[in-house]
């Protein structure tokens, strides 16, 4: 079948590279990809808020399945256009994609459905959240409701800090995703990353993966969309997948279900393991960035036919195979990133990183410009291996980063720590 994936980043990549090893796909279309994706897929400058031009694309080139990457265009109803036009895709409805669209949405599923979670309050006045955070211990946590590409999150050590927060998202600082701000309680302990294939009814537990989420060594400095993964995450035992499928994963699907919005697509868990055990933090809708570079890596089924299951809600009869090997993924940002990256700088010596065993260099931001490789966004490429364990997987990643010549860019030297940490 004619596939088209819709994206543009390193889990892009990585879906496309597991979805061209799959014996039912004939052609892989990308749209809009980046220079990586164009040795597997076939790019196209398709706006995927334009819901008639990727519909007509998809009549005229035979596409019978449409995987969508990121939540952006979850959350703008691509997956409702394409129902209405009876165009089979993987990825959530409009409705369903609160789970990501609305923090405030998926702390009253939570309340209501006695799933674990940290304590919240939602307010639509600055007035109100201030009454209540002078009545709270510190640290707290403020959050702009909508999305907010990762920065809507504050952590306020002290009231001030807090209050400032609060003000900030009511004067516009997240644009509309601010109108809203949830306060939480500050939880403790270790995160990670877990995901479901979720088909409605039924929901099919994959690996757990540990992301570095602030750009600086020692996870130091601002937070970012993710400078690093590894996977398996130590914290995440049989018995934490126990829990977290029974009293998080499978009651969220069951709430979505009696609320008439039923979950098809991928359930992304931002959980918080501490002493009562995991609590939810966050869902997302669609895959991790940069987890699924090293999931699809541990990846030994067919994903194409697991996402298809999935859209068929047929999962209840399907069954995932996994290696036992670790995987762990560096990025390589841009300079100024998560500031303004600079763009157009140019990456040399790709070839040679990609040869060294179990590596594979999946672009996140590039662009070819005649014979070059450009960087082309903040998150420009992900250089990940597979290893028997951890440290090694981390000693190839190392060793490939050393045959990348980018002046205009950095990464961090510490991805995997914690995991090596424990050895
Ligand atoms: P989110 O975008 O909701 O995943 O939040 C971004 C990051 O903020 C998370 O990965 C956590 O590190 C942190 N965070 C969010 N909510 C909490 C919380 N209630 N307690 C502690 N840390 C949190
Ligand atoms: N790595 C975190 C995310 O994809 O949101």
């Amino acid at each position: 079948m004619n596939v088209l994936l819709i994206g543009s980043g390193g889990r892009e990549h990585a879906l496309a590279w597991a979805l061209s090893g799959s014996s039912l796909l004939s052609k892989l279309y990308c749209a809009p990809g980046n220079a990586g994706i164009a040795a597997l897929a076939e790019c196209v400058a398709l706006d995927a808020a334009n819901h008639d031009a990727v519909i007509s694309f998809c009549r005229d080139h035979s596409v019978a399945f449409v995987v969508i990457g990121p939540e952006a265009p979850l959350v703008g109803g691509l997956s409702d256009a394409l129902d209405a036009a009876g165009i089979k895709h993987f990825g959530p409805s409009r409705a369903a994609a609160q789970l990501e669209g609305s923090k405030g949405f998926t702390k009253d599923l939570c309340a209501e459905f006695n799933i674990p979670t940290a304590a919240y309050a939602r307010f639509k006045d600055a007035t109100s959240a201030q009454d209540y955070i002078a009545t709270q211990p510190m640290p707290i946590v403020v959050k702009a409701d909508g999305l907010a590409a990762g920065k809507g999150v504050i952590i306020a050590e002290t009231r001030d800090e807090a209050n400032a927060a609060v003000d900030a998202c009511f004067s516009g600082a997240f644009g509309q995703a601010g109108a809203e701000v949830v306060i939480e309680e500050f939880l403790t302990g270790e995160e990670a990353s877990f995901f479901a294939l979720v088909d409605g009814t039924y929901s099919l537990p994959l690996i757990a993966a540990q992301d570095h989420k602030r750009v600086g060594e020692g996870d130091t400095g601002p937070n970012t969309g993710g400078m690093g993964a590894y996977s398996p995450a130590l914290v995440f035992t049989p018995e934490v997948e126990r829990r977290v499928m029974t009293e998080i994963i499978r009651p969220t699907v069951a709430g979505m279900k009696k609320r008439g919005i039923p979950f098809k697509g991928v359930l992304f868990a931002g959980l918080m393991i501490g002493p009562e055990g995991p609590k939810l933090i966050e869902y997302n809708v669609r895959f991790g960035d940069p987890e699924t570079q090293v999931l699809m890596m541990r990846l030994k089924s067919d994903l194409l036919a697991a996402l298809l299951a999935t859209a068929d809600g047929v999962l209840k009869d399907f069954d995932l195979r996994w290696y036992s090997d670790a995987a762990l993924t560096v990025v390589m940002a841009a300079d100024g990133y998560p500031g303004t990256p600079k763009k157009g700088t140019e990456i040399r010596g790709l070839d040679r990183a990609a040869e060294v065993e179990g590596v594979e260099v999946f672009h996140a931001g590039t662009r070819r410009d005649g014979d070059r490789i450009v960087a082309d966004g903040g998150r420009v490429l992900n250089v990940t291996a597979r290893g028997r364990t951890v440290a090694e997987a981390q000693a190839r990643v190392y060793e490939a980063i050393g045959m990348i010549d980018w002046p205009g860019g950095f990464y961090r030297r510490d991805i995997g720590w914690r995991a090596l940490e424990r050895g």
